[in-house]
């Protein structure tokens, strides 16, 4: 098949042969039909976390499933999936207590460097990204990282699920667990950002603002359900967001991953609001907050995959798209081969796009 490779950080990818074995007893081989390209994708481009390389990245993807395992029960050939790299063993600690996305298993989410689901040619080791690795025609995953959707759901929109939307949508629900009523703020809104303002609209948030310093950005942030738009280079973000509220918000999420706007968010809240970090702070990065704001019982939290637990959030997603409450064809800004990957994470980097995706 054909797969695009991270070979080196700061260097395009390459677009090689590859093979993949035959699935194991509990894996499933994927023919992908869509990859979104995601932000944390191109941290792992740039080196700001890291991975052993070569390695094919992508992680927001769905296809067909085209073989399984001789345990497999769950799917079958034929079934479309939403891929999520969130996968769950189901019997350790975090699985029973009900937090999956903290599973650590490494019988089904692998260690870095650990997995041999890719090969080629040549002599050196192709690494699996997340348990997934999306940029590429076929994917070979842990039953456990995939979710059945309905069959009249498009593909191209149920891929965005699987990562961007789960990720700030799951934010709001599962991890502050917003309540109607409530306002909230969202700084960044990119891909993820969206999610979190299209999943406060639906958990019935008060208020909510979207801070940005893209103009285009923001006016679609209000068709999604932002109330408020707050844009950096009108003043300082904080300042603006306690004079829209008389005071602060109950929830702000930092859905960007930098160190100032992490530290906005913490400033920007209410006497007992919640700050929730979703976006990639560069690892190692400290951030700094004023001990004081404890005293107002502030807190800050933060989210992984949107504390997703995929097999029940990932459907009720899909059921949000057909009912019209989640506008997952505005997230889509350019439709793209394998081949013009690299234009697609450039166009991102230069906050041309919202999602790019690759269809297969
Ligand atoms: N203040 C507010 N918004 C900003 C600022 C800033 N100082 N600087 C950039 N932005 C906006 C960009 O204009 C863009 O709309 O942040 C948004 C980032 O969006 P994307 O690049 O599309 O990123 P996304 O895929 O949404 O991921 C965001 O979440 O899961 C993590 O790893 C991911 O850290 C990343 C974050």
């Amino acid at each position: 098949m054909k797969a695009a490779v991270l070979h080196e950080v700061n260097q395009p990818l390459v677009i090689e042969d590859v093979s993949v074995p035959n699935p194991g007893p509990r894996e499933v081989l994927i023919r992908t039909r869509v990859a979104g390209l995601c932000h944390s994708d191109l941290h792992f481009m740039e080196g700001l976390y890291p991975h052993p390389l070569p390695a094919v990245l992508g992680h927001e993807s769905a296809g067909v499933v085209e073989k399984v395992g001789s345990d497999v029960t769950y799917v079958k050939p034929g079934d479309h999936v939403v891929t999520c790299l969130s996968v769950f063993c189901g019997t350790c600690d975090n699985c029973t207590t009900g937090r999956t996305v903290l599973c650590t298993d490494t019988t089904v989410k692998m260690l870095p460097g650990a997995s041999n689901r890719l090969s080629w040619a040549r002599s050196e080791k192709l690494n699996q990204f997340l348990n997934l690795s999306s940029f590429a025609e076929q994917m070979l995953v842990h039953e456990n990282a995939i979710v059945k959707i309905r069959k009249d759901m498009p593909l191209e929109l149920a891929a965005l699920i699987g990562c961007g939307v789960i990720t700030g949508y799951g934010a709001v629900v599962n991890t502050a667990k917003v309540q109607a009523g409530e306002t909230v703020a969202v700084i960044g809104c990119g891909g993820v950002g969206m999610a979190a303002i299209n999943g406060a609209a639906i958990a019935g948030a008060g208020r909510i603002i979207a801070i940005d310093t893209n103009p285009a950005k923001l006016q679609l942030a209000t068709k999604l359900g932002a109330t408020d738009i707050v844009d950096p280079a009108r003043g300082d973000v904080v300042q603006q967001v306690r004079e829209l509220t008389g005071g602060g918000v109950h929830h702000s999420f930092e859905v960007l991953g930098r160190k100032e706007t992490a530290e906005q968010s913490f400033a920007m809240l209410a006497a007992g609001g919640t700050a929730t970090i979703v976006g990639m702070i560069p690892f190692g990065q400290k951030i700094e907050l004023h001990g004081f704001d404890f005293l107002r019982e502030r807190r800050i939290q933060g989210s992984s995959m949107g504390s997703n637990h995929f097999r029940v959030d990932m459907p009720r997603l899909v059921e949000f798209y057909m009912r019209g409450k989640l506008h997952l064809e505005d997230w889509i800004s350019a439709k793209l081969k394998l081949s013009e990957i690299n234009e697609g994470f450039a166009n991102m980097k230069a906050g041309k796009t919202l999602r790019s995706v690759i269809v297969f």
